[in-house]
């Protein structure tokens, strides 16, 4: 069993379909082991992404991200990572796959309403992120 980070993001939370999103998570075959919501700070934004911190998206996609609440979330099943990151769809939703959440309701790159982790080492860092050992169940 993998775990990995999901995050709805603003965009997903306005639009009021985060149940649809756990649906289609659920539905897949990932599990919810974690789940909270938050407004992140700037600061706390800019840490997330540090990774990505010299792209030139990265001031707009930070802004972004702490314009108002998110939904985080640990997400279990078998390749977790990979199977998230085909729930979700491409990070360009003009090239999302059909049926995939960002294909189904982003509006453009930034906003994309779903982040999910891309490699083992990033889930383990993304979810430390936000979560303490504690706060995922067994
Ligand atoms: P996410 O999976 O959260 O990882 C980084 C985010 O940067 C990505 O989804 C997009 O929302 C955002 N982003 C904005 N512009 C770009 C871009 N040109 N290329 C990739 N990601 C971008």
């Amino acid at each position: 069993m993998e775990q990995t980070l999901s995050i709805i993001k603003p965009d997903g939370v306005k639009k009021n379909i985060i149940g649809e999103v756990i649906r289609r998570f659920e539905a897949n075959g990932l599990t919810v082991k974690a789940m909270r919501m938050l407004h992140m700070s700037k600061e706390e934004a800019q840490g997330f992404y540090a990774v990505h911190k010299e792209r030139p998206f990265y001031d707009s996609l930070t802004d972004f991200m702490c314009s108002s609440p998110v939904v985080v979330m640990v997400l279990q099943g078998e390749n977790a990572i990979s199977l998230n990151r085909t729930i979700m769809g491409a990070t360009n939703f003009k090239e999302a796959d059909e049926g995939t959440i960002r294909r189904d309701y982003a509006t453009s790159v930034e906003s994309n309403i779903v982040h999910g982790s891309d490699a083992p080492e990033t889930a383990a860092w993304e979810i430390a992120y936000f979560f303490s050992a504690l706060d995922i169940m067994a």
